[in-house]
């Protein structure tokens, strides 16, 4: 891949691409913060956009998209059935991916849904690399389990892997010696396995994964609405990939699996999403449920304007300058944290950069939420709004046990081209200024407590006044900036 070499020897994440569309941004200063994050319950998801700075939340339908992209939706062909505009989407899933079926859904967990209704069963096992979260509660919903194979090195903050992403397949072995290949409903492989940091899987590995559905009959099912990032880092650290396009990577990956499903929120930098496969007996199970929850098979409950831009957008996917956007900022990112001693999930992954909460807030034990109580700390030193990826995103166990989460992560997200160098520098400041100051960042503890999904409208207050010191912090060391 050409990258442009810098004459000072500056690793410097070029944006290949002008800002032609922008969105003016507000940054309140530091007490109004400190009232939004109190009236939030310390909950990131709970902020209004008009207190945020630099919206690092999530990558999902926010990545900025392209000028073929907004005159695609232009000239849509909106009707219930028939639509060309769907024919479009179709015949690019067709070239991009050579499957010979297309449903569309109105975003990745839709699919989740249709594919755990059809093929879990009560009691069958998905063994996977890593799960994600509305993934697991679909195929639990349908009275299946999840087993996670990830290699070990993936579940490690701080690794030198390339491919921390991939399935251990000695693991997978043993899981069907053990369960039997009959109680497998499918095993799934998540390309840029989302809450282990955005971290990819290799090609080879996913060779390997098929020879073993192969010899036991199971069926492949590739979630790729991480698929942009996993690409670029196929393409970059895989050496038998070196010389591979972009187009030949997604060919083969398609080729090994049996289904392929993406949010089009990710993939395709636009809104929606949908489900492919070659297997006729596989497409009409789905079929019919699709019409039932999403729509009629020529929209699948997204907008004719939407389908278009995913059609442009997937087939943008596939140039190398694209792709490479959200990882070289990303990398930016994460190795000028490192390089000042801010404790990150390395190497840099996709999606965005990854702040080890245990490691930076060592004070503070995993039942006060210390990645939580980062992402308000960070809030209120910056107006970066993360996301927390740790316990409180986890759920208690049926005797209300907290489940403790592997790692405790706070998650900043990049959206791809949205943000500039000097926003990001801005950000690493921040979480600089916040890590020298760590030791005045407390907990927190819930006051409202949702039992389902309680990341997304719980409340939890700090246990102590840390907010109004780290405040009065910030105000000595940076006077009356915002
Ligand atoms: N699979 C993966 C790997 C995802 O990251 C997501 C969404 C989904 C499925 C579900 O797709 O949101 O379109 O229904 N991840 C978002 C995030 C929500 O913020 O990481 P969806």
């Amino acid at each position: 891949m050409a990258r442009v070499t810098f004459y000072s020897g500056e690793a410097v994440p070029l944006e290949m691409h002008k800002v032609r569309i922008v969105q003016k941004l507000a940054l309140v200063p530091i007490e109004r913060r400190l009232a939004a994050i109190s009236e939030a319950g310390n909950n990131t998801f709970l902020l209004k956009n008009r207190d945020i700075f630099l919206d690092m939340l999530t990558d999902s339908g926010v990545n900025a998209m392209s000028d073929k992209q907004l005159a695609a939706m232009m000239e849509s062909d909106d009707s219930y059935a028939g639509s060309a505009t769907f024919t479009k989407l179709e015949n690019k899933i067709k070239e991009l991916f050579n499957k010979d079926y297309f449903l569309p859904v109105h975003q990745g967990r839709a699919a989740e849904n249709i594919i755990a209704r059809v093929f879990v069963t009560p009691g069958s096992v998905v063994p996977m690399n890593y799960h994600f979260t509305t993934t697991k509660a679909h195929i639990m919903l349908n009275g299946g389990v999840i087993e996670e194979l990830i290699v070990d090195e993936g579940l490690q903050v701080n690794s030198t892997h390339p491919f921390k992403g991939d399935l251990n397949i000695t693991k997978l072995r043993a899981l069907i010696a053990q369960r039997g290949a009959g109680n497998i409903a499918f095993v799934r492989i998540e390309t840029g396995t989302n809450l282990i940091g955005g971290q990819p899987h290799s090609l080879e590995n996913i060779r390997q994964v098929r020879a073993v559905c192969d010899e036991f009959g199971l069926l492949l099912v590739l979630d790729a609405s991480l698929l942009a990032d996993n690409l670029y880092f196929i393409k970059t650290r895989e050496a038998g990939c070196k010389d591979m396009s972009i187009r030949a990577i997604t060919r083969e990956l398609s080729d090994l699996s049996d289904i392929i499903y993406f949010s089009a929120r990710k993939l395709g930098c636009a809104r929606g999403g949908g489900i492919c496969t070659s297997s006729k007996d596989a497409f009409m199970k789905m079929r019919e449920l699709v019409t039932l929850y999403e729509g009629f098979l020529t929209y699948g409950g997204m907008s004719v304007r939407e389908i278009e831009a995913i059609t442009v957008g997937l087939d943008e996917t596939m140039d190398e300058d694209m792709i490479s956007q959200g990882p070289i900022f990303i990398e930016y990112m994460v190795n000028e944290l490192a390089r000042q001693g801010v404790p990150v999930v390395t190497p840099a992954g996709g999606l965005g950069c990854h702040l080890n909460a245990l490691q930076f807030l060592p004070h503070v034990p995993q039942t006060q939420y210390p990645a939580g109580a980062l992402a308000s700390a960070l809030y209120l030193a910056g107006s970066v709004r993360g996301m927390e990826r740790g316990t409180i995103s986890e759920q208690r166990d049926e005797n209300g046990k907290e489940t403790l989460a592997n790692m405790e992560l706070l998650r900043l997200a990049l959206p791809r081209r949205v943000f500039t160098l000097s926003q990001l520098k801005y950000a690493i400041d921040r979480i600089v200024w916040l890590y020298k100051n760590r030791d005045l960042v407390g907990g927190l503890v819930f006051v409202e407590e949702p039992k389902l999904l309680r990341f997304f409208f719980g409340k939890l207050k700090t246990t102590s006044d840390w907010h109004s010191k780290l405040v009065a912090k910030f105000r000595a060391d940076l006077g009356d900036s915002l």
